[in-house]
């Protein structure tokens, strides 16, 4: 227990350091990058060993990474960076190799997911089908071994994991979900499917929880002995809460939570920093703001590394063609609002032409807007014109 108190000391030790030395990795919004002094924060150093690197270069993928020795080649403090990381990722496997033997193992999770033949429901896909069959299975199996009566499934959306857990275990599951427009969707779907054999029983709850969730919920849970607090994707300040009500409440015996948004935790809250180690170590910092905040938080809500690097052609296009937008409106007092979420991702043109096209168009994911007025028309071809004249310093960027 004190080698892990002590692994754990260390491991925000180095990381609010890695905080600290690095804040210019994090420390601004990634669409701003040429509209404010972004690019000269990053040290001379690192800038002339990136330039050095060709396209696609293998080193890249050592630091993303952070596997393997640090190259001798590489600027000293790139090798140190690279080395805390790699401290820091070794520190958080060793913590959770701790806990693996209490755990289900991966195959008590792949159970029965055969996808000879699968035919997926409506609108799921079969990333959703594997992650729910596998979190399901897995947090079935933890309550059968620790004997809970009930699970609460917190953010429970459409209710695909409530309903897994309760058609295949024993169990009476809550699911609490805040959208009423889900709640009816997960009802509906369990009715549709009430004539199939059931092991356990589900219920829904539509109820914004809040930082008194243990009052919120105890309705729910009054008939059972032994419950567990699940949750899938929980957004933002669903999981410091679902910590505090497992260790604040008794009949609450596990919890299982895969977070999801962290950049949507409050900040200033009381919910963050829960760790001593954590609060200890940034006790040093007046304004603990400098070097947690929300734009660290989007950092942490990012794809790992090593799943970036299949798309990062993609991703840095996509990046780079944002900010030159921003810096054009921003120069030109245009307004830019997006106006769907995620639209970047499922419609990237190959070019800056295409790109404007696809972002600016009639059902784009952005409106431009002038003085409060939208710009359409005839307008908002000449603002195309002027910034599809910037082909220069989008060839400058990807040379
Ligand atoms: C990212 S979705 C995950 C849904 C589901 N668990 C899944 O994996 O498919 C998060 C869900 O939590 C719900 N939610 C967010 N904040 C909530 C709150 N304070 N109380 C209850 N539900 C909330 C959202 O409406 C949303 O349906």
């Amino acid at each position: 227990m004190s080698s892990r108190c002590g692994s754990m000391d260390r491991y925000f030790q180095l990381a609010v350091t890695l905080f600290h030395d690095f804040r210019w990795v994090y420390d601004f919004k990634a669409t701003d990058i040429l509209s404010t002094a972004v690019l000269q924060n990053i040290p001379q150093s690192f800038q002339t060993f990136f330039l050095s690197l060709r396209d696609n270069d293998e080193q890249f993928h050592e630091i993303l990474n952070c596997r393997g020795e640090a190259n001798i080649l590489w600027p000293v403090e790139l090798r140190s960076f690279v080395a805390s990381c790699q401290e820091i990722q070794g520190l958080s496997e060793g913590l959770k190799d701790g806990y693996s033997n209490a755990l289900p193992s991966h195959s008590t999770c792949n159970k029965n997911l055969n996808l000879d033949n699968l035919k997926l429901p409506k609108k799921w896909n079969l990333k959703k089908y594997l992650e729910v069959a596998y979190v399901g299975n897995f947090v079935g199996h933890l309550c059968s071994q620790e004997q809970c009566d009930a699970v609460v499934d917190i953010g429970s959306g459409l209710g695909y994991l409530t309903s897994h857990l309760a058609s295949h275990f024993e169990l009476a599951v809550v699911g609490v979900e805040s959208d009423p427009s889900r709640v009816t969707a997960a009802e509906t779907a369990y009715r549709s499917t009430l004539n199939s054999c059931s092991t356990g029983s589900q219920t829904y709850c539509c109820l914004q929880i809040t930082e008194n969730m243990s009052q919120e919920i105890e309705p729910c849970l009054r008939n059972y002995n032994k419950v567990c607090i699940c949750a899938l994707h929980a957004c933002g300040d669903l999981t410091p809460w679902s910590l505090k009500h497992f260790i604040g409440t008794d009949s609450c015996k596990l919890l299982a939570v895969a977070p999801c948004c962290y950049h949507k935790m409050s900040m200033n809250s009381s919910s963050f920093p829960m760790s001593n180690s954590l609060i200890s170590e940034l006790g040093m910092y007046d304004d603990r703001s400098f070097l947690i905040n929300q734009w660290l938080w989007r950092l942490a809500s990012q794809r790992a590394g090593k799943n970036f690097l299949n798309d990062i052609r993609k991703e840095t296009e996509n990046l780079f063609y944002r900010a030159i937008l921003e810096k054009f409106c921003r120069a030109e007092s245009f307004g830019l609002f997006r106006k769907k979420r995620n639209f970047t991702k499922s419609n990237h043109g190959s070019t800056f032409d295409d790109y404007l096209q696809t972002m600016l168009g009639p059902s784009g994911g952005f409106d431009v807007m002038k003085d409060n007025i939208k710009i359409e028309g005839d307008s908002l071809s000449e603002v195309f014109y002027q910034i599809s004249r910037l082909h220069d310093e989008v060839n400058n960027l990807q040379s």
